[in-house]
């Protein structure tokens, strides 16, 4: 996600400003940039990490008692200098950094254009800029005036923070569903998207709130809100140490990933999901809808836990678009020869976009005519580049190496492509359609009621972190949320799992089974509901020990199970996102018992850019 700070007051702005982007670094970026006012505007910024861009400005001028600096995490626009915050306005007066997407940014951006502007970058952030900036100038008035005006106008989430050649004493700021903190000190503020910037000069600090506009002086701060009304700041103060912030007040990075879900999963659903009036909009499929429509086959290819999100993917695409699919183990795929025909469509699931098994795939398979379509995290990343279209899943950063937001972000993608393409078929049926759209949309807060669980599945793996071995159960769509659920405690706590169909027990993995062995069911309520109930009776007549995750408002395992883990139910296509939260919190307090480090377990990267 990106990071903000700012800093006007009797110190040099732009130490601090370097060494607040540093305290942001954890939150992943792919460029950043500074902007500075002494005798004029200055603003430098590059592709690359801070201590590249401290290094091009080693020996300049930096003088300069007001500055703003920037963390882009790509939105819109792949990762490069020109895309780079911070953005300077039109008029060469203004700069601005922004964190957030401003959606209606083309509507925006089109209209300026007819009044002759133009633009020196892709992103929506330039695009709020000249709006603030014509605004500005045909208005003549004060420029917090405009911003108020321009915000009105916007749809989306930001904060954004707004220098001024011409007002050198003055910060302008403002949020909406982005973080944005100021910090009080003597003759002196700070601004930045979190406090771990700010807390070593101050512990006081006022939290922006949406739809506040805060005019920051050296020693004047003043909020108010867009109807500017001047609005009193309530001071707090920070009793957090540093190291926390940079968690967000979780111990573990994986730990606030797993909480940040419903927020992340709405982030991937807003501006493509319309559930009330039926819509899907999605720009990079839309565009090979009709290859999509009429392909004679799907092929996935991904690794670990995103090669579980194609599995899903593969139940979902082949009961809503009637399309066969075929889901393939990048390395598998990439050195079998394949047979792949021109035309034929590859979906390409990965979260950091950099996986070489994944992107060697791909490049061979584009050689010989497919179309590939990715769904990836990382904007701008090599299997973002090399895909002929996608769709970005908007996650944010995962820092945690064991991938969880990203995987329930690839899901809703996924499902939402999948929607697409069988309501554009004709192959599924308006009601569903409609049906599934509004479970899609519930699916945020279905979520985060299921991390309501978190003391129960808590209890649950502390009664099971001395297993040597464990089994997870599913059937369905909930099979490959088994073999998630197996990855995570694997990867996360090293005891040795596995993930089955439930009814593939009989078939000689039963044998594993006596009174210390824990089985995982995946058993919400679908529509092979009943055999995995009986599949569970197969495991507690050899005396298993049942951990089952089940639909609330369903008591048919209750007799079997000798732990229940109850989440909201879903449609079965929909559940899997749901049914997911429980496997990633059961593997990390898990982890945690065991003592290990969760968010950079052992022999593990979070990328793998080694085939
Ligand atoms: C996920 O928990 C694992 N860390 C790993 O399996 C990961 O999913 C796999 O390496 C693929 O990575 P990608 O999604 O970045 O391509």
């Amino acid at each position: 996600m990106c990071g903000i700070v700012a800093y006007i007051g009797h110190r040099e702005a732009y130490p601090v400003i370097l060494k607040g982007l540093k305290r942001l670094e954890y939150r992943g970026y792919d460029s950043s940039g500074v902007a500075l006012i002494n005798n004029g505007l200055r603003v430098f910024k590059k592709q690359g990490k801070v201590a590249e861009l401290e290094e091009t400005l080693v020996g300049k001028d930096l003088h300069a008692n007001i500055g703003i600096g920037h963390t882009r995490w790509a939105t819109h626009g792949e990762p490069c200098d020109r895309n780079a915050h911070p953005h300077v306005s039109r008029s060469g007066k203004l700069a601005m950094i922004h964190n957030g997407i401003i959606e209606n940014y083309m509507q925006l951006k089109q209209d300026l254009v007819k009044k002759g502007y133009e633009f020196t970058s892709d992103t929506d952030t330039e695009v709020l800029l000249n709006f603030i900036d014509d605004i500005h100038s045909n208005n003549g008035g004060e420029l917090e005036e405009a911003i108020r005006i321009a915000l009105k106008r916007v749809v989306g989430a930001y904060v954004i923070v707004v220098i001024d050649e011409d007002h050198p004493d003055t910060l302008i700021a403002a949020r909406k569903g982005s973080p944005l903190v100021i910090g009080i000190g003597k003759g002196e503020h700070f601004l930045a998207s979190d406090a771990s910037p700010i807390i070593e000069y101050t512990k006081e600090v006022v939290y922006v709130n949406d739809y506040e506009l805060a005019i920051i002086k050296s020693d004047e701060l003043i909020l108010k809100n867009l109807g500017n009304e001047k609005i009193t700041p309530f001071i707090t103060k920070l009793d957090m140490e540093l190291a926390a912030i940079e968690k967000g007040g979780y111990d573990h990075f994986m730990l606030k990933e797993i909480f940040e879900q419903p927020n992340t999963i709405f982030d991937c659903l807003r501006g493509r999901l319309d559930a009330a009036n039926g819509s899907i909009t999605m720009s990079g499929i839309q565009q090979y809808a009709e290859q999509l429509t009429t392909a004679s086959r799907i092929i996935i290819i991904a690794c670990g836990t995103s090669w579980h999100a194609g599995l899903i993917a593969e139940y979902i695409f082949e009961e809503v678009t009637r399309i066969p699919v075929e889901v393939e183990y990048a390395s598998e795929f990439r050195y079998r020869n394949p047979i792949v025909n021109k035309g034929d469509v590859i979906i390409a699931i990965s979260q950091s976009g950099e996986t070489a098994d994944t992107l060697v795939a791909i490049e061979s398979a584009k050689e010989k005519g497919a179309i590939i379509l990715g769904v990836v995290n990382v904007v701008g990343s090599s299997i973002a580049r090399t895909s002929h279209a996608g769709a970005y899943t908007h996650a944010g950063p995962e820092i945690g190496v064991a991938s969880t937001k990203a995987f329930t972000a690839q899901l809703a993608v996924l499902t939402m492509m999948a929607l697409k393409i069988g309501y554009l078929k004709g192959t599924l049926p308006e009601k569903r359609y409609m049906h599934l759209l509004t479970e899609l949309n519930d699916v945020p807060e279905k979520v985060g009621a299921a991390l309501l669980n978190k003391e129960n599945i808590e209890r649950i793996a502390l009664k099971y972190k001395d297993a040597t071995d464990a089994l997870f159960l599913g059937r369905g769509y909930n099979f490959p949320v088994a073999l998630e659920g197996a990855l995570k405690l694997k990867e996360i706590s090293y005891i040795h799992a596995e993930g089955y169909p439930a009814a593939e027990m009989k078939h000689g993995p039963i044998a594993l089974v006596d009174n210390k062995l824990p089985v995982f069911f995946v058993a919400t309520k679908d529509s092979f509901h009943e055999k995995v109930l009986s599949n569970m009776q197969e495991i507690k007549a050899r005396k298993g020990k049942i951990i089952a995750i089940v639909s609330e408002g369903d008591d048919a395992a209750n007799s079997l199970a000798d732990d229940l883990i109850v989440v909201p139910y879903a449609d079965e296509l929909i559940a899997p996102i749901i049914n997911a939260i429980p496997m990633q919190l059961i593997a990390y307090y898990i982890g945690v018992a065991k003592g290990y480090d969760v968010d950079k377990p052992r022999n593990l990267a979070k990328s793998v850019t080694v085939e």
